[in-house]
C-alpha cells in the first residue's frame, strides 16, 4: 500500500471540493482531492447556472475569476410569468444594488480544474472504494484504490464534499446523524440548446400545466426546464414534444419569440429538500450536497455549497494560521443556520410556482394569493430579492 501525508483530504472533486482545495492551497494549506469519476465525466454534467455575489467573491479570492469576470453575465432582475402576466423582480432596486451572475457550474468547475493544474494541486480521478477512518482519533486517514492498487493518506481532517450519494455522510454513525427530508412529487426536465435565449433575463413561469423556466448560459446557449411527473423518462421526450410543452406554459408574447433547435443535453432531476445534522463528526466535515439538497427553484444548490466552503475555509485558516479552532468548532452550527434559510426559500419558491398533482382548489387559491401579494407588496418583493441574491455569510 502506498501512503501519502497531507493536512486535509477532500473527498469529491465537484465544485465544493475543488474550490476548497484551491482556497487552502493559496494560503499554504495542503490537501488531496479524491474524485470517483474522470474529469471529462465531471465536466459533462449540466447543473446550476446562477451564482450569488458571495460565490463570485470566493472565486475571486481563489484566483479563479478571470473568465468569470469576462464571460459571466450580471443580472439585476428576473421575471415571473403567472395568470397571463409577466412581472419583474428588480433585484438591484430591492437590495441596494446587489445582483447575481449567470455563469454555468460546468464553467466554474472547468476554471477550478485549470487553476488547480497551474498550482500543481493534487486531484486523483477514477478512485474507487474511498473510505474515511479514525474520525474520532487525533489523526484521521482515508483509504482508496486506484488502478488496482491500495492507497492511504494520513491527515488532520477529512472534508466530505462527495455529493448526495457519497460515502462521507454514510460514515457518520446513524445514532449521531439526523436527516430531514421532503421529496416533491415531480421532477424538472432540462434541455440545453445552442439557440439564443428567449429573453435577456430568466423567466420563471407558473402555469396550470406545470412550472417552466427559461434560463441561459450565454447569448448563444439556452437552458430550459419544464416540470414533469417523476415517472417520465428523458429519452421518451422528443425535442419537438419538449418545445411544444414549454411554449404552452409561457405567455404568448414569450412563446412567440422562442427559438428552438436540437437539444445538446436532456435530463430529468428529481426535486428534494434534505438536510443532515450535524455537519461535523470528529475530524470529518460535510460540505455541499453531501449534507444538504434543495429543489432548484431558488437557484440555491451550488450557492449553499459555496457558503459551506466559506465557513470551512475560514475555520481552517483560524486553525492552521492563527492556532485558533473556534471557527472550525462552530462550522456545523454556522453553516446549518444559513442552509436552513436557503431550504426555506427554495421550498417557498417551489410551492409558489409548481402545480402539485394532489393539490386542491384551496391550494390553488392560496398559491394565487401568494403571487398576488408578492406583486402588490414592495416588502414581499424585497424579501424575495434579498434571498435570491444570497443572504450574507
Ligand atoms: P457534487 O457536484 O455532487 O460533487 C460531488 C463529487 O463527489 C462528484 O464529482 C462525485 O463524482 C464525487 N463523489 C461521489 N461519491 C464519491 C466517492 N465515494 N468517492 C469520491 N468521490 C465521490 N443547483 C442549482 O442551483 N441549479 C440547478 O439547476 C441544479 N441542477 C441540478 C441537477 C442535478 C441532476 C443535480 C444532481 C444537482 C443540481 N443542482 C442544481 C445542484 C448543484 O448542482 C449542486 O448543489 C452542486 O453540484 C453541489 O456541489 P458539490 O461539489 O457539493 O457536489
Ligand atoms: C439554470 O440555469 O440551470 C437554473 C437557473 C435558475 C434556477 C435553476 C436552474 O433556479
Amino acid at each position: 500500500m502506498s501512503t501519502h501525508q497531507t493536512q486535509v483530504v477532500i473527498i469529491g472533486g465537484g465544485p465544493s471540493g475543488l474550490l476548497l482545495s484551491q482556497l487552502l492551497h493559496c494560503k499554504g494549506i495542503r490537501s488531496i482531492v479524491l474524485e470517483k469519476h474522470t474529469r471529462e465525466y465531471v465536466l459533462g454534467r449540466i447543473r446550476a447556472g446562477v451564482l450569488e455575489h458571495g460565490f463570485v467573491n470566493l472565486m475571486r479570492e481563489a484566483g479563479c475569476s478571470g473568465r468569470l469576470n469576462r464571460e459571466g453575465e450580471i443580472h439585476a432582475g428576473f421575471h415571473i410569468a403567472h395568470q397571463g402576466r409577466l412581472d419583474r423582480i428588480d433585484l438591484a432596486k430591492h437590495t441596494g444594488g446587489e445582483t447575481v451572475m449567470v455563469y454555468g457550474q460546468t464553467e466554474v468547475t472547468r476554471d477550478l480544474y485549470e487553476a488547480r493544474d497551474v498550482m500543481g494541486g493534487v486531484i486523483l480521478h477514477d478512485v474507487q472504494n474511498v473510505q474515511p477512518h479514525a474520525l474520532k482519533d487525533a489523526r484521521a486517514y482515508v483509504t482508496w484504490e486506484q488502478d488496482g492498487a491500495a492507497h492511504r493518506a494520513d491527515c488532520d481532517f477529512i472534508v466530505g464534499a462527495d455529493g448526495f450519494h457519497g460515502v462521507s455522510r454514510k460514515s457518520i454513525p446513524a445514532e449521531v446523524l439526523k436527516e430531514y427530508e421532503k421529496v416533491y412529487p415531480f421532477g424538472w426536465l432540462g434541455v440545453l440548446s445552442e439557440t439564443p435565449p428567449v429573453a435577456q433575463e430568466l423567466i420563471y413561469a407558473r402555469h396550470e400545466r406545470g412550472f417552466a423556466l427559461c434560463s441561459l448560459r450565454s447569448r448563444v446557449l439556452s437552458r430550459y426546464y419544464i416540470q414533469v411527473p417523476l415517472t417520465d423518462r428523458a429519452e421518451d421526450w422528443s425535442d419537438a414534444a419538449f418545445w411544444t410543452e414549454l411554449k404552452r406554459r409561457l405567455p404568448e408574447q414569450v412563446a412567440g419569440q422562442l427559438e428552438t433547435g436540437p437539444s445538446i443535453e436532456k435530463s430529468i432531476a428529481p426535486l428534494r429538500s434534505f438536510v443532515a445534522e450535524p455537519m461535523r463528526y470528529g475530524n470529518l466535515f460535510l460540505a455541499g450536497d453531501a449534507a444538504h439538497i434543495v429543489p432548484p427553484t431558488g437557484a440555491k444548490g451550488l450557492n449553499s455549497a459555496a457558503s459551506d466552503i466559506y465557513y470551512l475555509y475560514h475555520g481552517f485558516l483560524g486553525h492552521y494560521l492563527q492556532g485558533d479552532s473556534t471557527a472550525l468548532d462552530r462550522y456545523s452550527e454556522q453553516a446549518l443556520a444559513r442552509v436552513w434559510k436557503a431550504e426555506r426559500f427554495s421550498w417557498w419558491m417551489t410551492n409558489l410556482l409548481h402545480r402539485f398533482p394532489q393539490g386542491t382548489e384551496t391550494d390553488l387559491r392560496l398559491q394565487r394569493a401568494d403571487l398576488d401579494y408578492l406583486f402588490s407588496s414592495e416588502a414581499a418583493q424585497a424579501s424575495l430579492a434579498e434571498n435570491y441574491v444570497g443572504l450574507p455569510y
